[in-house]
């Protein structure tokens, strides 16, 4: 029995070790200098706060559903739950508590490839794998252009992110780097936009969709088939949200809906399975479904046949809520 501990320490400590190769791996951050054009600075607002949505994590207030507009991408705590506190970094032109200081190259690789200012492993809740595989050179410094110019400095520093000690030794190994970032899902996700599902596909990187709505890692119960759903946001006092199964099951994915009913679910969040209580998707799909309002009813068509055609996967949210619920979760 004594042994365990011990040997799960010894991996632990070899792993950590390999995770500080990560850094070799990904590279210094780009020494460039982002021209800053009404262009880049328009198209770097679409995204952002559009389908990119980096308010909805970022902004102070967001994830409790009242995001608060002079604290505009300001930072706050985002995840209070088992396996610790998180936090969303100030992300405003502030020098000293945002990101002002920060050179272009460096923002451009914690968006894309998930290291931060001091080669700090970014934890994957920041979409950086899923937006890294598919933003293009030029609207990551567009999104450099709007961040620079756009929103107000703020000067706040965040409630600080502490994990158990669990999962900081899980973080310390760099496994959430390598499940996510590992070269196989870079290379099979780069879509090209031939199709409306392509095209889907990519909005569905670029709005970390499959982030909440399951992409596979498949190591871990919560995180499904692509698309099935399952992924638990928890903080206290409130119950447990599940994120929906947008794959094309009949019985409980979005398989039996027809394209209006999942733009209306798309774009203003009304569910398509109305609850008692509600008709609207809850946090934290709300309020980030504001962000969608802002999107073309050509993009939602795209997404829509994106998940019409990925695998049916049979996984039924509402009761797996149910059953947290009996359990007084
Ligand atoms: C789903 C929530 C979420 C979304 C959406 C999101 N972020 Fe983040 N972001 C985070 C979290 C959480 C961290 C901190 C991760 C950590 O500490 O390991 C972070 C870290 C960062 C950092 C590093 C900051 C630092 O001080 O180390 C930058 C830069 C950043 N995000 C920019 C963006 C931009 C730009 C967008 C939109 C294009 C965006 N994020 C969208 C959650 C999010
Ligand atoms: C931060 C995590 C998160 C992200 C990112 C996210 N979702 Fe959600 N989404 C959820 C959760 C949680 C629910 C369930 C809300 C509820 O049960 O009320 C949900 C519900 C939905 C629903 C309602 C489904 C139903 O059965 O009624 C749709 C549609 C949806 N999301 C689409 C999207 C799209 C499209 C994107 C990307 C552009 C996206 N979501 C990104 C967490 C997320």
């Amino acid at each position: 029995m004594r042994r365990t501990p011990t040997i799960i320490l010894s991996i632990t400590i070899l792993l950590s070790a390999c995770a500080k190769l990560i850094p070799g791996r990904v590279g210094r951050a780009a020494d460039i200098s982002v021209a800053i054009t009404p262009g880049r600075v328009a198209l770097g607002k679409k995204l952002a706060e559009g389908i990119m949505a980096c308010g909805s994590c970022h902004t102070t207030g967001s994830f409790e559903g009242d995001p608060q507009q002079e604290m505009h991408l300001a930072g706050d705590l985002i995840i209070n739950a088992d396996y610790g506190r998180l936090a969303a970094p100030n992300i405003t032109p502030d020098k000293e508590t945002g990101i002002g200081a920060w050179t272009d190259g460096e923002i451009i690789r914690a968006i894309t490839k998930g290291l931060g200012r001091d080669n700090r492993l970014l934890l994957p809740i920041m979409p950086w794998a899923t937006f890294g595989a598919v933003l293009t050179d030029e609207e990551a410094m567009a999104l450099v252009a709007y961040l620079r110019t756009g929103p107000e400095p703020v000067n706040h520093t965040p409630d600080k992110t502490e994990l158990t000690m669990s999962t900081k030794m899980l973080a310390s190994t760099g496994m959430f780097y390598y499940i996510y970032a590992k070269e196989d899902f870079f290379n099979d996700y780069v879509p090209s936009m031939t199709t409306a599902e392509d095209r889907g596909r990519r909005l569905a990187f670029l709005g970390a969709c499959i982030d909440c709505h399951a992409y596979a890692p498949k190591l871990f119960p919560d995180f499904g088939e692509p698309l099935a759903g399952g992924v638990r946001y928890e903080v206290p006092d409130r119950p447990t949200v599940m994120c929906a199964n947008l794959s094309p099951d009949k019985e409980t994915g979005i398989g039996s809906f027809t394209d209006e009913e999942v733009y209306n679910a798309v774009k203003y969040g009304m569910r398509l399975r109305p609850l008692p209580d509600t008709e609207m998707v809850r946090w934290p799909m709300m309020p980030r479904m504001t962000y969608h309002t802002s999107l073309t009813d050509d993009e939602i068509s795209d997404l829509i046949a994106y998940f019409r055609s990925q695998p049916a996967v049979e996984n039924d949210i509402d009761q797996r809520e149910m059953e947290l619920v009996e359990k007084g979760k």
